[in-house]
């Protein structure tokens, strides 16, 4: 089967093979365009799953795909996803501030990301109990959780709500179990028992006023063809928030609750992920276990390791050392200072503001001679590339200690504001202070292969054009 059945994987296909020298990419904008306006009408019922040389590949989705927004045209759906783009950058860094001012004894807990579910836009069907889930990706939070019967307070979602008294092989987790005792190092807030049962409460509280509550319960959870026996999660029985029509989510941070913690015996501490444009033809995948035949990358691997910060050990920290615009190194002495986060929830990759201001200067150098357009939100450098055909985009690289590198994939430098390209906005923003955590966006790492090897403590990234098959 040829490749070129679609349209948005040839024009993929073109850019790489033929319109891309070291430094530039030649994209027809129609193309560009496509790529993230093109919203059909699926029918979405479940994301496909298969194994591979014993790894698990789950199909993976952007959400946009799957749960339409009902409300309010393009333009101010855009404008949401940005505003709560930053409401999640801000409460990631009041979390992470407020933790590094108190003793290190205080400290464990960690921030349960600060997550604005809005911008969590990833997701992946698992079953659990014997029941699909379509769930939300977050490699920014621990506890896996599904909305829950009987519910006191559920939003809705296409799914039946999942029932433990149907399920033969659920149990509820004891209050003095040591999976309760997990409870305050993944969600923040220790878990509760309950007054008249040995239940243990759990209540994930994000940081834009969303939260689930509920208690802790344990099942099977079938991961493609991988089952997991005992696997623990939140029966959320009171879940309000930005959390699209998913069934739930999944937490794929570092603490004993994660997911990846749970399942280590099973797939060795190592996921990756493939995460595509909000294309309606496109599927990347979210991939269990280290084996790299399994991968499509057309460059190869390139690791850094995490740098390890106790303060904040459920998210994956890395360290930057710098970025080339165009093959021309942006020179900042902020690099290498802080670590950056990487998460699959945050949007628009935030950096320093020195950093920003050094890498702006050098992209409009380099993309001169297009009018530029009013910015938008938190995007500041913006054109008017609606009289264009075609446009050519200077590489973005971004380089980490240890020499691995991440090039940004072209459906990841431009974000559309208006989608005649009247107003096509550069997608990196400026941090408000100069010690703010940076953040490694969702966007930017768009077609890219992103391994996390929670044993070996590292991350690495490779070109992939992001599909299921
Ligand atoms: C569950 O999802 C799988 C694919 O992941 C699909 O084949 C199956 O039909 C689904 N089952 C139900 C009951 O929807
Ligand atoms: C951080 O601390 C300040 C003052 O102690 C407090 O007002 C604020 O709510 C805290 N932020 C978070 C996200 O906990
Ligand atoms: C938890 O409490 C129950 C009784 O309420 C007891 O049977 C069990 O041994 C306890 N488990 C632990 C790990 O302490
Ligand atoms: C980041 O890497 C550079 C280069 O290896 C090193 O000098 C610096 O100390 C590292 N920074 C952190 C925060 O680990
Ligand atoms: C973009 O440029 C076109 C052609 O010059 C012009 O007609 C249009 O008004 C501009 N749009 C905006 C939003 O600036």
């Amino acid at each position: 089967m040829s490749l070129c059945q679609y349209s948005i994987l040839c024009a993929l296909l073109f850019v790489g093979t033929f319109g891309h020298g070291d430094e530039e990419l030649f994209l027809p904008l129609k193309t560009l365009q496509r790529i993230q306006h093109n919203h059909n009408d699926p029918s979405c019922s479940s994301q496909k799953s298969r194994s591979e040389n014993g790894a698990i590949i789950l199909e993976m989705k952007h959400k946009d795909y799957c749960f339409r927004s009902r409300s309010g045209g393009l333009n101010k759906r855009r404008q949401k996803i940005l505003l709560a783009d930053d409401i999640r950058v801000r409460s990631i860094q009041s979390h992470i501030k407020n933790i590094s001012s108190q003793q290190v004894e205080d400290t464990q807990i960690p921030i349960n990301s600060g997550v604005s579910l809005q911008t969590l836009n990833y997701i992946v069907t698992v079953t659990l109990g014997g029941r699909n889930m379509t769930v939300i990706v977050d490699t920014g939070s621990d506890l896996t959780w599904v909305q829950c019967q009987p519910c006191r307070l559920c939003y809705n979602q296409p799914e039946p709500l999942f029932n433990p008294s149907i399920s033969p092989s659920f149990q509820s987790v004891a209050c003095n179990s040591s999976a309760c005792q997990s409870v305050e190092s993944a969600t923040g807030n220790s878990g509760l028992c309950g007054t008249n049962s040995q239940a243990c409460n759990y209540l994930v509280s994000y940081g834009d006023g969303s939260y689930t509550k509920g208690e802790l319960g344990q099942d099977h959870l079938v991961l493609g063809r991988t089952s997991v026996d005992n696997f623990v999660f939140g029966c959320g029985r009171n879940n309000i928030g930005l959390f699209g029509l998913a069934s739930g989510l999944m937490g794929l941070g570092r603490s004993d609750l994660s997911l990846i913690s749970q399942t280590s015996d099973a797939f060795g501490g190592v996921f990756s992920y493939c995460l595509p444009s909000t294309d309606a033809e496109s599927s990347g995948s979210l991939v269990f276990g280290a084996d790299a035949s399994v991968f499509k990358n057309s460059t190869p691997i390139t690791y850094t390791k995490m740098v390890q910060n106790p303060q904040f050990f459920s998210f994956y920290f890395l360290n930057i050392t710098g970025m080339t615009i165009g093959g021309v190194g942006v020179q900042d002495s902020s690099f290498g200072k802080s670590g950056f986060l990487i998460d699959s929830g945050t949007v628009i990759t935030r950096v320093p503001p020195s950093i920003y201001k050094a890498v702006k200067a050098e992209f409009l150098k380099q993309f001169s001679g297009y009018p530029s357009a009013p910015g938008y939100s938190i995007l500041d450098t913006c054109f008017n590339l609606s009289t264009y055909e075609e446009v050519n985009i200077p590489t973005i690289k971004i380089y980490f200690e240890g020499g691995a590198e991440m090039e940004v994939d072209v459906a990841g430098v431009f974000y559309f504001v208006k989608s005649d390209a009247s107003q096509v906005c550069l997608a990196l923003a400026g941090l408000q202070y100069e010690d703010a955590i940076g953040i490694i966006g969702n966007f930017q790492q768009r077609n890219t292969r992103v391994i996390y090897d929670t044993k070996q403590s590292q991350v690495g990234f490779a070109k992939e054009t992001c599909s299921f098959m």
